[in-house]
């Protein structure tokens, strides 16, 4: 494969900002703040975030479907803003969803369109889409109409059209939305074969699991601003760190020494009765919620549970620990 400028960031963003509105007395929405991000070549990236963080607007600008208000972005080194066409060259998107494709054509019928697009000849187009068919699973329904097609197939429809210009940046928006989890277990593998072959791949989700199973980092974005970009082990640290016990089945006796010997544990943060004879402990360091079922189950109450807190949460009490401000 010949792909030109030769760089070290598959995907450089630099101090960029998105606003949509504004005109004819329409409020502004800032989708995006003042976003940094670099993606070295080969790296499974996730974008991780809750509803309305700006994952879209981001994915949106990398694939030059929209234009940034300020900041530059650059794929290998191309600017989407004055090199356009070499970028288009450069990317594949995958949206989620329904929209894009024909649902009156077959699935090679769609696919054999997206590469006349692409500019492929007749036999390049046969040989690939043949190919994209069967790597997706989808060869032995390549003949039917698209509207028979399940969610799950439809969104391998999405990842072959995605990949029908051979991209060595691949943008994919929440692509195993609407999947079972076995269809998502295969989408996941194959993610990490094409990575395999050298691209790159952006992978926005709101799924905490996913983005651990495939990703090298994950960026956390919120309100259009970034909040970290880390391991998903660190994420995961995290997440068992800010873990969460419930005790329930207390005597009213028992609730004032129980919470004082919980209080004085090492890592725990805080302790309240949240129901009649019901204790909620939130912890905050490694290896505390173990101490603290040990502790409950040595005083007698068996009626114990804990929960992982949600990305959300985890969001609020890092970033807040670290004094970096979420806003709300
Ligand atoms: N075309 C638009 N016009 C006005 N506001 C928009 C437009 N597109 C996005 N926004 C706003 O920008 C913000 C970010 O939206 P975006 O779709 O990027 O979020 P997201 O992280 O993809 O959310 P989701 O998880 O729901 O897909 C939201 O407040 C949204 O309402
Ligand atoms: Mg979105």
């Amino acid at each position: 494969m010949q792909y030109g400028r030769a760089v070290g960031s598959a995907v450089a963003v630099v101090g960029l900002r998105r606003e949509f509105g504004g005109r004819r007395g329409q409020p502004v929405v800032t989708a995006l703040k003042d976003v940094n991000l670099q993606i070295p070549e080969g790296e499974i990236h996730g974008l991780l975030g809750p509803n309305g963080a700006g994952k879209t607007t981001l994915c949106k600008i990398l694939s030059t479907v929209l234009l940034p208000t300020r900041g530059s972005v650059e794929i290998c080194g191309y600017d989407v803003e004055s090199e356009t066409a070499a970028v288009r060259r450069l990317i594949g998107i995958v949206f989620g969803g329904e929209r894009g494709l024909y649902t009156r054509l077959t699935a090679r019928g769609n696919l054999e369109f997206w590469a006349s697009l692409y500019g492929l000849s007749g036999t390049q187009s046969q040989r690939r889409v043949g190919q994209l068919l069967e790597r997706l699973g989808l060869d032995q329904r390549a003949d039917t109409r698209v509207e028979t097609f399940s969610r799950g197939m439809k969104q391998r429809l999405h990842l072959a059209r995605g990949l029908i210009g051979d991209p060595r940046v691949l943008i994919l928006d929440e692509p195993t939305t609407g999947m079972d989890p076995v269809a998502a277990q295969e989408f996941r593998t194959l993610v990490t074969s094409l990575q395999t072959e050298g691209r790159t791949i952006l992978v926005t989700t709101h799924d905490m699991a996913e983005a651990e199973a495939i990703c090298d980092r994950v960026t956390l974005i919120d309100h259009g601003s970034v909040l970290a970009t880390e391991r998903p082990s660190t994420l995961g640290r995290w997440i068992t760190r800010y873990a969460r016990v419930r005790a329930s089945g207390l005597l009213p006796a028992q609730v004032a020494p129980v919470t004082a010997a919980l209080s004085g544990l090492d890592g725990v943060a805080t302790v309240h009765e949240v129901a009649e004879g019901t204790l909620l402990v939130d912890t905050a360091a490694d290896g505390a919620a173990p101490a603290v079922m040990r502790l409950l189950l040595d005083l007698g109450i068996t009626d114990v549970a804990t929960t992982r807190p949600d990305l959300a949460e985890v969001y609020l009490r890092v970033i807040g620990n670290r004094g970096m401000r979420v806003d709300r």
